[in-house]
């Protein structure tokens, strides 16, 4: 199993890259298989503000901020005994989050703000994510050499790997996997990488607040960990999540709760809510309200547009779903997709479970990042906690990361 969570330092006129932490593993079963654009794996990588790191146990707030609403989580407690103390969403204005940048520094600021004070969480130290759009994953092979020297090569090589001709405006980091399963003399290498300038987007309107960005993650990755804190799994299961978000869906491949194949595409609600735009010839804001709980009129009519109207205009999404499985299916032959998790929020389409099971014939449920984590009881009842349960899923996930959890 391999996890990076390797670190990148900021001083405060520069953001470089730390030093690199080495895989344990050797073999990781990584399974061989072809090139392609689409095979990545999901890391993190972390931003540390050293006067944060008091212990390596230090808890922080995790805050997914999405193209289409900011979520703030907060637990409280250690591993086996996790308590959500708070969680609050709240929608951000169109136009602050762009293709997963910061567009409106003042803006997302302004946003944030609001989102602490309305939830009343006193935390200071940030945990939060890039997603698909902002940070590249790359799988390579290397030859076999020291981990510096490897830092070396990705530096001076990169535009063989990563779309960027210079590095020296884009933090990366990497994790060696182990040896590639064709050629025992090269390693497998995993690559993270985003552009500075998008990380200084986030870091400066955290700081903005008077906060602090104690960790950058990867939607993804977020994923997997709030997976691997409450799904029981054995060693060859392989489990997908598809997190459908406003802008963007992420699919992560999972193999004995770590990603082997990841892929992300530009549909997700936001591509339904204008479909609906055009059809009814309503505002925006009049079509997402007719996404979410259907046209004026009885119950009977409204079942009839989830059916008949709503579901169909997810067909695009779902084709891509189906086609990026296939993919994943075709080139990982010996891998056998036991369970499809559906996390963001339209995992809450009506009908998507059944259309997305009857596609793949693979059991798909919503993710429950609350299968192990217990919550305020008092300020959430079940049923809000069902409903929030999808939306939640990367939040959990940012805010059980810890400083010293490599
Ligand atoms: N019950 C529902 N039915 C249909 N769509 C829903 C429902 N609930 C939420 N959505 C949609 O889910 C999307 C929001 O999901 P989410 O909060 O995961 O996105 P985001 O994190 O803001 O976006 P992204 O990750 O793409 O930047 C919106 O398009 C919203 O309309
Ligand atoms: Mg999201």
């Amino acid at each position: 199993m391999f996890d990076i969570k390797s670190l990148f330092s900021r001083k405060k006129d520069q953001v470089g890259v730390s030093p690199v932490v080495a895989s344990k593993s050797k073999e990781n079963g990584i399974p061989p298989k072809k090139e392609s654009k689409f095979e990545l794996a999901l890391h993190a990588f972390a931003l540390l503000n050293p006067k944060n790191f008091f212990t390596g146990k230090k808890q922080f707030v995790g805050l997914d901020i999405g193209s289409s609403s900011l979520k703030l989580v907060e637990i409280l407690g250690e591993k086996g005994s996790y308590t959500m103390n708070r969680f609050l969403v709240v929608p951000l204005t169109k136009g602050i989050i762009v293709e997963g940048t910061v567009a409106d520094i003042d803006g997302l600021a302004e946003e944030l703000s609001r989102l602490f004070n309305n939830s009343g969480c006193k935390k200071k130290s940030i945990v939060t994510s890039l997603s698909g759009y902002s940070v590249i994953i790359k799988k390579a092979t290397f030859p076999q050499m020291e981990a510096h020297d490897l830092q070396e090569t990705i530096h001076d090589e990169a535009s063989k790997y990563l779309p960027f001709d210079n590095m020296d405006n884009v933090n990366f980091d990497f994790q060696i996997l182990g040896r590639n399963a064709n050629n025992p003399n090269q390693n497998d290498v995993i690559i993270v990488a985003a552009k500075k300038e998008i990380i200084e987007g986030y870091v400066e309107a955290i700081e903005l607040l008077g906060m602090s960005l104690a960790i950058m993650d990867v939607d993804s990755f977020a994923l997997e960990t709030m997976y691997q804190e409450n799904y029981e799994h054995e060693e060859k299961d392989v489990v997908v999540i598809a997190n459908i978000g406003a802008s963007i869906t992420s699919l992560n491949v999972l193999r004995n709760a770590t990603s082997i194949f990841t892929r992300d595409f530009p549909l997700g609600g936001n591509m339904i809510t204008e479909a609906i735009q055009s059809q009814f010839g309503v505002p925006v804001e009049e079509a997402e309200q007719i996404k979410l709980h259907g046209p004026e009129g009885d119950e009977l009519a409204k079942g009839e547009f989830f059916r008949n109207t709503l579901l169909p205009l997810a067909d695009p999404l779902c084709a891509e779903i189906e086609r990026s499985i296939d993919y994943f299916r075709s080139t990982y032959s010996d891998e056998d997709v036991k369970m499809i998790l559906l996390a963001g929020g339209g995992a809450n389409i009506p009908g998507i479970v059944n259309d997305l099971s009857q596609r793949l014939s693979v059991p798909v449920e919503i993710i429950n990042p609350f299968k192990k984590i217990n919550y305020n009881r008092k300020m959430m009842d079940v049923d809000y906690i069902k409903e929030i349960a999808p939306i939640a899923a990367v939040g959990v996930g940012l805010a059980l990361r810890k400083l010293g959890d490599k």
